[in-house]
């Protein structure tokens, strides 16, 4: 474990990390540390990890291709790799992770931490709609068209929202950044009737606790470290 965490008790995950994006703000970083806080910096590439750390980030989110909500194209692999070439501070790495398998292989990747979106939209304590759960549920990679058009910012959604919204996600149209308008109707459907969810979600089968999710997380990841020792691979996951 890099030194970073050598300050921190486990009780300490109590205190909520600031967690930001589209754009690093050093005073943001300066008000979180001011209160003894961390910030951990979204980037889509080693560019921008760059100019994170330099604004006084204190950790980065690597947020890879296939992720939920607004993410970048870039495989985990090229991502972590540059990113770990120069940065040996705290580093999560997010995009379409939702076993325990899928742990120790951002692990081995050189990430100290899998940050994990979309799966736990699937849960009972999720503030989701219950058919947004089911549609998590329902789908898997195919089910998720990755698009600009909403926000402005390229993000991965559900496809049958975008259906149920009245729009073809096989055929959207690039967005223009000289029309964006976030008062409009398509921006304010975003995130409502519009649903984000990253290219993970077919290893989810059922909504269930947070709780008993975090279990079977638990579990995959022993298991899956356990099959590593032995040179072991899985005839089917999930
Ligand atoms: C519906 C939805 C909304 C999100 N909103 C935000 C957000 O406001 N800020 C942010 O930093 N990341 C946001 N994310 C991205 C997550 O923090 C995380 O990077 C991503 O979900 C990880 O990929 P995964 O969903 O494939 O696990 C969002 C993700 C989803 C699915």
């Amino acid at each position: 474990m890099p030194r970073f965490w050598n300050r921190f008790r486990w009780t300490d995950i109590r205190v909520k990390p600031a967690d930001t994006v589209a754009g690093a703000q050093p005073e943001i970083n300066q008000a979180a540390h001011q209160y003894g806080g961390v910030v951990f910096h979204d980037v889509i590439n080693n560019t921008f990890a760059g100019k994170a750390i330099d604004k006084g980030a204190d950790g980065l989110i690597a947020v890879a291709a296939g992720a939920g909500g607004h993410a970048g194209t870039k495989s985990p692999f090229a991502l972590v790799q540059e990113i770990r070439s120069w940065f040996d501070g705290p580093l999560a790495l997010s995009g379409s992770i939702a076993t325990g398998d899928a742990i120790p292989a951002a692990q081995a990747e050189g990430a100290d931490l899998a940050y994990i979106g979309s799966a736990f939209i699937a849960t009972d304590e999720a503030r989701a709609s219950p058919d947004y759960k089911q549609a998590i549920v329902g789908s898997d990679s195919d089910g998720v068209v990755y698009t600009d058009f909403f926000s402005g910012i390229h993000g991965n959604y559900l496809k049958s929202s975008v259906v149920a919204a009245g729009f073809d996600p096989e055929a959207l149209p690039a967005s223009d950044p000289t029309k964006m308008n976030f008062g409009e109707d398509r921006s304010a459907r975003v995130w409502k009737d519009i649903w984000g969810a990253g290219q993970g979600i077919g290893a989810i089968g059922h909504v269930r606790p947070a709780a008993d999710y975090v279990a079977r997380l638990r579990q995959q990841y022993s298991e899956a470290r356990r099959r590593l020792s032995l040179g072991q691979t899985p005839a089917r996951n999930g």
